[in-house]
């Protein structure tokens, strides 16, 4: 099945994907109190091309960079919640790169770096087996079982 690898170190989100797959680029801001009433935030992508706006707490996808025409969506019912995070639908190997989520009234910035790697041979479960093998110290987050739902995917959270 489709899995995605979620891993922080160093205080920067690493998304990990095969191509063809959704992914979420989380962005939450902790204190929502603080963006009221209305935020604006813009995710950019290397070279600070334009992925995806929310201004005033709508989405405006006027200046979109086109290769992500269609292929994003937020979710303005989690906007007063602070959360700004984005889904990527069917990313490609030359989406990977970092992702930044700059929440304006607060000057908050989050880097997510996109790491699409290359697709498994078809009908073998190598490189599940090989990333469970060489994890056997890491926890599985509890979150993974949330995007599970959320999303129908095999998703497994790490923590450094
Ligand atoms: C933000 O919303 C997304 C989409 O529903 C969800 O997957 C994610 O867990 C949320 N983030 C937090 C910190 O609640
Ligand atoms: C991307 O994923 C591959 C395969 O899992 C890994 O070898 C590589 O180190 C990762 N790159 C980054 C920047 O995380």
């Amino acid at each position: 099945m489709l899995s995605l690898l979620v891993s922080a170190a160093s205080g920067q989100e690493i998304v990990s994907a095969f191509p063809g797959q959704d992914v979420l680029l989380p962005c939450t801001y902790s204190r929502p109190d603080k963006l009221q009433p209305r935020a604006t935030v813009f995710w950019r992508g290397k070279d600070d091309i334009n992925v995806y706006d929310i201004i005033n707490n709508e989405p405006d996808l006027s200046s979109q960079e086109s290769r992500f025409n269609k292929r994003t969506r937020s979710f303005p019912v989690l906007y007063s919640q602070g959360n700004f995070s984005i889904v990527l639908q069917k990313v490609q190997l030359t989406d990977s790169g970092p992702y930044d989520c700059f929440i304006l009234p607060v000057d908050f910035q989050l880097r997510v770096q996109l790491n699409v790697t290359a697709n498994r041979v078809t009908g073998e479960e190598g490189p599940d087996t090989g990333r469970r093998s060489g994890s056997a110290a890491v926890r599985v987050n509890p979150l993974s079982l949330l995007l599970f739902l959320l999303f129908g995917k095999t998703v497994l959270l790490y923590e450094n």
